[in-house]
């Protein structure tokens, strides 16, 4: 709102003092106007339940961020690669979630109480499970509550990004589920038939029913190997 006040304001000043009939200031009238009946149009944030649903969208997401790099490092240490990157790839989502939620709120200044748990850091089968949970409930649940209650307050636009964003949670909840299971029955790294094998490293890829135990690249060992059909996406751009 305030950006647009902003471009009112600037293509006003820019209107020649003495002039502001001539042609060149009629010819941003009607841009003028546009923007004016945008912003009358333009439902406010203010004081509302969604508000406060966001700023509490965009804290947890940023918590979630940092949780989830942590949890990469841990599975890094323990040599579960495939899980580090798992976890990195979902944080860089959970940034660009934080990231629309800020933008929703950005010039507003909002206070708000927001109930977290921390969680622990555990060794990874826990941190999964911590993950799980909360892309369950703090994500999918979350979002989906919220997307109603904009819908409510009339806000249609900000509950078709809480409904999106709850499907990329639902789609991390299930891709941690899997990975959860792999790791617990040991096929993490074992298929019963050939599949398409990426070095995290190097990028080499190698089709087998497991990765090589030496990379031919690289020379890194197994666990470096992803295997690409289990939900590994490039990161987004920024
Ligand atoms: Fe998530
Ligand atoms: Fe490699």
């Amino acid at each position: 709102m305030i950006n647009k006040v902003n471009r009112v304001v600037h293509l006003i000043v820019l209107l020649p003092k003495n002039d502001r009939n001539s042609g060149y200031g009629l010819c941003r009238i009607p841009e003028t106007i546009k923007i004016l009946i945008e912003m009358a149009n333009e439902k406010s944030l203010k004081g509302t339940q969604t508000e406060q649903l966001i700023c509490a969208s965009y804290l947890n997401e940023t918590q979630s961020y940092a949780r989830y790099l942590y949890y990469s490092q841990i599975a890094d240490k323990e040599g579960l690669f495939p899980v580090g990157v798992i976890f990195r790839e979902s944080a860089d989502n959970e940034l660009h979630h934080a990231k629309v939620f800020l933008k929703m709120l950005q010039d507003t200044e909002v206070n708000a109480t927001v109930a977290t748990e921390a969680g622990f850091l555990g060794k990874t089968v826990d941190n999964i499970q911590t993950a799980m949970k909360e892309e369950m409930e703090g994500g999918y649940d979350y979002y989906m509550a919220a997307a109603k209650t904009a819908k409510e307050e009339g806000f249609d636009d900000i509950a078709a990004h809480f409904e999106a964003i709850a499907s990329v949670e639902k789609f991390h909840y299930d891709r941690f589920a899997k990975f959860l299971d792999m790791i617990q029955k040991g096929t993490l790294w074992k298929r019963e038939k050939p599949v398409t094998w990426h070095c995290l490293v190097c990028g080499y890829e190698y089709v087998g029913t497991e990765p090589p135990v030496k990379c031919p690249a690289c020379d890194h060992p197994t666990s470096h190997y992803i295997c690409v059909e289990d939900g590994y996406c490039p990161a987004p751009a920024s």
